[in-house]
């Protein structure tokens, strides 16, 4: 009887085993169609994982994990892409499936309700704003006749660093090109005010700030259920407030400017990007009709995307240069040799100076303004081999692919030179190289901030040798990153020029 209930327990555990092994080998091939995942914690999911650099962490976990894996952010879906296959897929193979972008309250306010283009979902709104910006507001005719305000705010820029030179001050490099291209970006879309009211100057700097600073906040309450309704960091009421400011100002912009818009027609003066965006919603013709929230959302998104991201995309590269000495000689040889000390560099130069555009593509290798792509899955669909369900968060981690060591050789090292030997277009075509991003969605701008970027820098050098620190001491700079959406420095560079050239006779 004992032997036959022991045969029975062995018989039952058998049993129990066999199927349990049979649910292991059925539920394994399913498991094995999503990417590896860590372990993760209930409720929080991978969120303790997270550090206020998430390109870091997500670069790090690529080490262990591989370049896709997922994690669950609080309850929200996530897949983490690092690798040049994969952003050939997300970015051109299966673009259609990736176009839209996650949403998170507070853009719904920033964007006046995903109004903006950057926060657009994918559809007939989005496809029209493509369409305008890409034929009426940052082609190449517009930008062209544009370029006077360009060229104006850069001058002013020289004039002002020529008197620091001369009286051998620091010059806080972060604040001045953020002004500078504030300057520019602001000039070029709403024209006359920057000019009448200095003041707006610094209302829109200040909001353009906040704006960054309050989207990279990490909100708790897009991310764990119980949050929701709650503002526990206090970003709703933070992004309510911005966006307060930015209406009051804009409201008082668009109405200058319908106010003397007939006489600017009449004269046939140069329309600065609202004019044009203003003659748009009075297109009866156009297949939408664009509302005055639609242009508040997107000047508010040039704005954003435009002015941080150039600003410190100069700055680092000057970093570099400051660090590379070798590298800023040949450099300002360069110019020397192709543009002279007689005039200023325009940017009709730029084509011409071969090795300014490699240096400027691989401060952006190592120093991607953004550099982290975020969209959103809108079908299931497949990366790599692994199944990407619908409404899946997706992370490019472009900062990643700028140091992936099986692309670049000797990855962390700043060496212009590759782009010599190797013609790369960092406009979305090379997927090893992504700092504007790749398809559809990717950023409109980047001609735009190409120009802005590589004069301003090339002026810098022309006209001035840099010299780090507060009392010019310092043989090199730190390369800290600090936090935010954008990639900024962590120090902010402080160096005294001194005048190559006198810049004030050749400024116009
Ligand atoms: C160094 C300067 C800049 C960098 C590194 C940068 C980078 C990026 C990146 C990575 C994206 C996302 C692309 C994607 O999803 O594939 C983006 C989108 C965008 N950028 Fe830029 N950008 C810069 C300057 C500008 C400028 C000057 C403007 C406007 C004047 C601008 C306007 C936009 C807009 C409107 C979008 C959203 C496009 C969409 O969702 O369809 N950006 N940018």
């Amino acid at each position: 009887m004992a032997d036959f209930q022991g045969y029975l327990v062995i018989f039952l555990l058998g049993l129990i085993s066999i199927v349990i092994v049979k649910l292991l080998i059925k539920s394994k091939p399913a498991k094995s169609h999503l990417p590896p995942t860590p372990f993760a914690l209930p409720i929080i999911g991978h969120l303790h994982l997270l550090g206020p650099k998430p390109h870091h962490v997500f670069h790090n976990l690529s080490v262990q994990y591989g370049p896709v894996f997922r994690l669950f952010l609080g309850s929200v879906p996530c897949v983490i892409f690092s690798s040049s296959e994969s952003a050939k897929e997300l970015f051109k193979t299966s673009d259609s499936a990736f176009l839209d972008r996650p949403r998170n309250s507070c853009m719904d306010y920033i964007s006046y309700g995903g109004n903006s283009m950057i926060f657009a979902p994918y559809g007939s709104y989005w496809k029209f704003l493509k369409k305008i910006v890409m034929s009426e507001l940052l082609n190449a005719r517009t930008l062209d006749s544009l370029l006077p305000v360009r060229s104006y705010e850069l001058d002013r820029f020289i004039t002002f660093l020529s008197h620091k030179a001369k009286d051998a001050k620091p010059v806080e490099l972060q604040a001045e090109l953020m002004t500078m291209t504030n300057n520019v970006i602001s000039r070029m879309l709403t024209g006359k005010m920057c000019t009448s009211e200095g003041d707006d100057e610094g209302v829109i700097r200040r909001i353009v700030t906040d704006i960054g600073e309050v989207m990279g906040t990490f909100n708790l309450s897009d991310h764990i259920w119980f949050f929701q309704n709650l503002d526990v960091q206090g970003v709703k009421k933070r992004s309510k407030e911005i966006r307060a400011r930015f209406d009051s100002l804009i409201e008082k912009i668009i109405n200058e400017h319908e106010e003397v818009r007939n006489e600017i027609k009449r004269k046939g003066e140069v329309k600065d990007l609202l004019d044009i965006l203003l003659d748009i919603s009075e297109n009866e013709c156009m297949e939408i009709k664009l509302t005055r929230e639609h242009i508040k959302a997107f000047v508010l998104d040039i704005m954003g995307g435009g002015t941080h991201s150039s600003a410190i995309s100069t700055e680092w590269a000057l970093a570099e240069l400051i660090n590379h000495p070798n590298i800023m000689k040949k450099a300002i040889e360069e110019i020397d040799q192709v543009v002279g000390k007689n005039r200023l560099l325009q940017e009709s130069d730029i084509p011409n100076l071969p090795y300014l555009q490699a240096i400027v593509k691989e401060s952006l290798r190592l120093h991607p303004a953004a550099p982290v792509i975020q969209r959103q899955s809108i079908v299931d669909c497949s990366v790599g081999g692994y199944q990407i369900p619908a409404k899946t968060t997706i992370f490019f981690n472009v900062w990643s692919l700028g140091r992936d060591p099986n692309y670049w050789e000797s990855p962390l090292e700043f060496r212009p030179e590759r782009f010599e030997e190797k013609q790369m277009d960092v406009r979305g075509q090379n997927f090893q190289l992504l700092p504007f991003g790749s398809g559809r969605r990717m950023c409109p701008g980047s001609s735009l901030a190409l120009m802005v970027i590589h004069v301003t820098l090339g002026s810098m050098i022309q006209c001035f040798e840099w010299k780090a620190g507060k009392d010019g001491n310092l043989t090199s700079v730190d390369m800290e990153e600090g936090t935010g959406i954008t990639l900024p420095r962590a120090n902010p560079l402080v160096c005294i020029p001194t005048a190559r050239i006198d810049p004030l006779p050749l400024c116009m």
